[in-house]
């Protein structure tokens, strides 16, 4: 039998209507959300994903506002720009692109973001407050997956979750994430030992490692539901996630495609803790 596949184009496409009504409405009344892009450096695959959320952020009649620097800059103008636009109330959320050049303190540049403007969440004030389960801004991927859980109406409460990666982008978001929701979570990661004996107990297995095709159908327990996070690209030049699509559909219950998947969501739910930080700049 081969798996359900969660579609995050379609589900995308759903979720962005819903949040350019909500725009509309906003403008209407004189506010149009309005997002903050800073891009340091020429990092191809940054530079197609801040394309893509500026593009994202028109499509909905949001505000994109873009400042792209060369990867020697000094690290003083992009704070003094963060400062620019932590004081301008025309602008809702700001968000730096990550990974940021060597010689930029990238948890300084983050914490300089105003919380109440985060939303990517990364601040340590907003990584806390999720910690206490309650969040101001919920990091964008993790979001996006628990939207693509609840439209696959995948049960929750008591499930066995193994999240592959411990990143402060996903890894462990998420595992805060479906914490709350009282699912039993274990996080793997590189010195992992017997990855195969956690990955074949989950329920639902999250893959967010960033090595090409990794999980494969053999790791993964008959009817499981598969998240893959990566995005990686196989030596002929395709792109491809952690997991080995081929043998895993064969395997689980429900999983998630790359491209067409996790991807989209993402820059989805950017839109969305936008969005929701216009909104709270009204009351
Ligand atoms: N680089 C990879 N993923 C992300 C993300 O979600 N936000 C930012 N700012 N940079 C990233």
């Amino acid at each position: 039998m081969t798996a359900k596949i969660i579609d995050g184009n379609a589900l995308s496409t759903e979720v962005r209507g819903q949040l350019a009504e909500r725009a509309a409405a906003l403008t209407s009344v004189g506010i149009t959300p309005c997002l903050a892009v800073i891009l340091v450096g020429e990092d191809p695959a940054s530079a197609v994903y801040v394309r893509n959320k500026v593009a994202a952020c028109e499509k909905a009649g949001m505000i994109s506002l873009r400042d792209v620097y060369a990867a020697d800059v000094e690290p003083a103008l992009v704070f003094a720009r963060i400062a620019e636009l932590n004081a301008d109330p025309s602008v809702h959320g700001i968000l730096v692109q990550l990974p940021l050049p060597k010689h930029f303190d990238s948890e300084a540049i983050l914490e300089s973001i105003s919380p109440e403007k985060d939303v990517d969440g990364f601040h340590a004030e907003n990584v806390g407050a999720l910690m206490q389960g309650n969040p101001r801004f919920i990091p964008c991927t993790p979001y996006g997956v628990m939207k693509m859980l609840e439209s696959a109406k995948v049960p929750l409460k008591g499930a066995e979750v193994v999240i592959v990666g411990r990143s402060n982008i996903v890894g462990k978001p998420m595992a805060m994430l479906l914490l709350a929701q009282s699912c039993t979570v274990t996080i793997c990661h590189s010195q992992s030992r017997d990855l195969a004996f956690h990955t074949r107990r989950a329920d639902i297995l999250v893959a967010a490692v960033g090595r090409a095709k990794m999980i494969t159908g053999d790791m993964i327990k008959p009817g499981a539901t598969v998240i893959d996070v990566g995005i990686n690209r196989t030596a002929e030049g395709k792109l491809c996630g952690d997991v080995d699509f081929e043998t895993a559909k064969e395997v689980a219950g429900v999983i998630t495609p790359v491209p067409g998947g996790v991807g989209p969501m993402t820059i989805t739910m950017l839109l969305a803790n936008t969005l929701e930080a216009a909104e709270r700049s009204l009351k």
